[in-house]
């Protein structure tokens, strides 16, 4: 059993070394990653990275597109991810439709997978369903959310 120990150390070792070379480059690759993702239109906050392509349409076909690249609608769970939103916002100087929305049950807001949200930023006086038929969520140049009819066009913000 002397050999095969020694043996069995000396794979780990290559092994090891092996590994440390791999997750260096990974590294590397997941810094340029971290920065295409910030540049020019995202931001990224703790896990999430917001991202636009400037594309502009109403809610259920921005909602599609965001599912169809993987992500979702830009939903801020706080502050921070609130800011992010409004700073995208402000670069492209037109609002974005959230993930958010109370077409189930009026006045109730929820994301998109059913669960009520835990975080908003209403403008004074909203949300007041306007015409009774807003039921999406915009978000102005000052972070501070409008409910607005799903049928409006606004800039595509998805969250990854
Ligand atoms: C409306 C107002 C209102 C807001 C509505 C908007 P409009 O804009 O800004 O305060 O609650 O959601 O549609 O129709 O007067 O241009
Ligand atoms: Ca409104």
């Amino acid at each position: 059993k002397g050999d095969s120990g020694l043996s069995e150390v000396n794979l780990m070792k290559r092994q090891v070394t092996a590994l440390e070379g791999q997750l260096k480059a990974l590294q590397a690759s997941f810094s340029k990653y971290q920065k295409v993702a910030a540049f020019p239109g995202g931001r990224i906050v703790g896990n999430k990275v917001f991202v636009t392509s400037g594309y502009e349409g109403n809610f259920d076909d921005l909602k599609q597109r965001c599912q169809q690249a993987g992500g979702q609608l830009a939903s801020p769970r706080n502050a921070a991810e609130n800011t992010a939103v409004q700073e995208i916002v402000v670069q492209y100087k037109k609002s974005v439709f959230l993930g958010v929305t109370d077409i189930q049950t009026e006045g109730r807001f929820k994301y998109l997978n059913g669960e009520a949200i835990v975080y908003s930023n209403w403008n004074t006086g909203e949300p007041n369903n306007d015409k009774r038929q807003e039921n999406c969520v915009e978000v102005y140049s000052n972070g501070k959310w409008n409910d607005k009819s799903c049928g409006e066009r606004r800039l595509m913000l998805c969250e990854f």
